[in-house]
C-alpha cells in the first residue's frame, strides 16, 4: 500500500499535483480543505464552525479534522493507498494519523514537501482568488496569515517525518508538468 503525505505551504500546488499522483498510482485523494469546503457548502454544523477559522486563515481544531479523516479511512478500507493533502497540519494530527494507519498496518510511505518561494505562493493564491470564490484567497493579509500559520504550526511536522526517514523536499517552482515529473520520479524510487 502506498500512502503519501503531500505537504507544503498554501498555494504550493498540493491539490494540483495530487491529480497527477492519483492518475499515476491509483490512490484515493483525501483533502481536508476540500472536505471542509463541502461541509460549508452543505451548511452543516461542522461546516459553519469550520468557516469561522478558515475565513481568517486559522486552523480548524485537530479534533474535527482527525475525525473527518478517520471516517474517510473507514469508508475506503479497500483502497490501494491514499494521498493526504492538507493533512496532517500539526504534530498532534501527524501522531493521530500514524495511530490510525497502524491499526491497519499500512504506514505512511513518504512525505513529499513542495518548496515554493513566498511571493510565488501569494501570486498564485491572489490569482486564483479572482475566480475561485474562496474568501481566504482574496485578501493578501489573510494569505499572509495562512503562510505564517504554516511556518508556526505545520512546518515542524517535517522533523516528525524526517525522524522516520520519510521526508523528501521537492522543488515546487516551475511548470505544473515539471513538478509532476519530479514527484513521480521520487515516488517511483521509494
Ligand atoms: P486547504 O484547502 O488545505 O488550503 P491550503 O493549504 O491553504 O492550500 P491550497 O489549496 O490553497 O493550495 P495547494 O497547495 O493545494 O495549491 P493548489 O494546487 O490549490 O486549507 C484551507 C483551510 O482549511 C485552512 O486554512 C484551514 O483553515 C482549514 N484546514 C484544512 N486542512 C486542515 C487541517 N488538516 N487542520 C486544520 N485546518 C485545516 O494551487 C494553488 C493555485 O496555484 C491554483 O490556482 C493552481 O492552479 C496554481 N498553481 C499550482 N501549481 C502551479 C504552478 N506550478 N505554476 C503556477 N500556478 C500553479
Amino acid at each position: 500500500m502506498l500512502n503519501l503525505v503531500l505537504f507544503g505551504p498554501p498555494g504550493a500546488g498540493k491539490g494540483t499535483q495530487a491529480e497527477f499522483l492519483i492518475e499515476s498510482f491509483g490512490l484515493i485523494h483525501l483533502s481536508t480543505g476540500d472536505i471542509l469546503r463541502n461541509e460549508i457548502a452543505a451548511q452543516t454544523e461542522l461546516g459553519l464552525q469550520a468557516k469561522q477559522f478558515m475565513d481568517k486563515g486559522e486552523l480548524v481544531t485537530d479534533e474535527v479534522v482527525i475525525g473527518m479523516i478517520k471516517n474517510k479511512l473507514t469508508a475506503n478500507s479497500e483502497a490501494k493507498g491514499f494521498i493526504f493533502d492538507g493533512f496532517p497540519r500539526t504534530v498532534a494530527q501527524a501522531n493521530a494519523l500514524d495511530e490510525m494507519l497502524d491499526e491497519n498496518k499500512t504506514p505512511i510511505s513518504a512525505m513529499l514537501c513542495l518548496e515554493v518561494e513566498k511571493q510565488e505562493l501569494i501570486n498564485r493564491l491572489l490569482n486564483r482568488g479572482k475566480t475561485s470564490g474562496r474568501s481566504d484567497d482574496q485578501d493578501e493579509s489573510i494569505i499572509e496569515n495562512r503562510i505564517s500559520v504554516y511556518h508556526e504550526k505545520t512546518a515542524p511536522i517535517k522533523d516528525y517525518y524526517a525522524a522516520q526517514n520519510k521526508h523528501f523536499d521537492i522543488d515546487g517552482m516551475g511548470s505544473v508538468e515539471e513538478i509532476a515529473a519530479r514527484l513521480k520520479e521520487t515516488v517511483k524510487a521509494l
